[in-house]
């Protein structure tokens, strides 16, 4: 696996395999890689010749009071796991090659799509990551690039800019990874106590539980939404950020169950603040 750090090779070395006909995966990341980011790894490895992966925690997509300086980082880890995977390419850059001295160029999808659920307590991140992740298919110029549906809003957004920006590529949506008792993948889960990662099941389970009420039949939006609430909300310190239910494609909130739908939420469950959804066709 080469370990690049600069825009610069990184084109010359994608573009060596692209002129030996070579399909080219990405999977864009932020590094403190779990299982769900290796589950990308294993689709784009099996979709493609040669596989480009980045670690790189981007400021931008940081709120003023997030945790960019504490998030989780083990690079040494990173690179033992991707080398493991027969991964081409771990390209690494530093902040300073992504946003040399005066960068002043933004990206932003605008509209409810990026206004609500996420987007509406966390201002400004979809534009960082819109942005970030428009430099990196810049530079790796990939014909696949892979991205995990627990974000399924950063997936709905990154689409959206694909089509809307005519880009040459296709964006491939990975099923969420679970732990073995339900529990999403995040790399935010390490800042979980053992109390709170216990109690962090109820997001997982309050999913699964509204997914079998609308399996039975239930078709009131805000029936299922109170189901989710009052479960998480036996975890008396637990912060509900948003439980929403809204259209697969848009993301508009809707009152009545049919169609492509995502229900997601995100918590705060001690120190981290986790989200977790789940698409169904109803
Ligand atoms: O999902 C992530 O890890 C990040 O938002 C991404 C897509 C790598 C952009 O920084």
């Amino acid at each position: 696996m080469q370990i690049i750090k600069t825009v610069k090779e990184l084109r010359s070395v994608v573009k060596s395999a692209k002129k030996e006909g070579k399909t080219v995966g990405f999977v864009p990341t932020m590094g403190f890689l779990h299982d769900g980011h290796m589950s990308l790894v294993d689709y784009a490895k099996k979709d493609n010749d040669f596989v480009v992966v980045s670690i790189f925690v981007n400021p931008t997509q940081f709120g003023e009071n997030e945790d960019l300086d504490a998030y989780p980082r083990d690079v040494e880890g990173d690179t033992r796991k991707l080398e493991n995977r027969d991964v081409d390419v771990l390209f690494f850059p530093s902040v300073e090659e992504m946003y040399p001295h005066g960068y002043s160029t933004y990206v932003n999808v605008e509209g409810e799509m990026t206004g609500v659920l996420c987007g509406s307590s966390r201002p400004g991140h979809f534009k960082g990551v819109a942005t970030i992740v428009t430099k990196l298919f810049n530079m790796v110029s990939p014909d696949n690039a892979y991205f995990g549906q627990k974000d399924a809003q950063q997936v709905s957004v990154i689409e959206r800019m694909v089509r809307d920006l005519n880009m040459d590529l296709n964006i491939i949506p990975c099923p969420i990874f679970r732990e073995e008792d339900g529990l999403a993948m995040s790399s935010r889960n390490t800042y979980l106590s053992e109390q709170e990662r216990k109690d962090a099941l109820v997001l997982s389970q309050s999913l699964f539980e509204a997914k079998n009420r609308i399996e039975q039949g239930e078709r009131i939006s805000k029936k299922i939404i109170d189901g989710i609430v009052d479960k998480i909300k036996t975890i008396d310190y637990a912060i509900i950020d948003y439980v929403e239910i809204v259209d697969a494609l848009t993301l508009n909130k809707i009152e009545t169950l049919e169609g492509e739908i995502l229900i997601a939420l995100a918590v705060k469950v001690g120190k981290p603040r986790l989200i977790d959804n789940m698409r169904l066709e109803v």
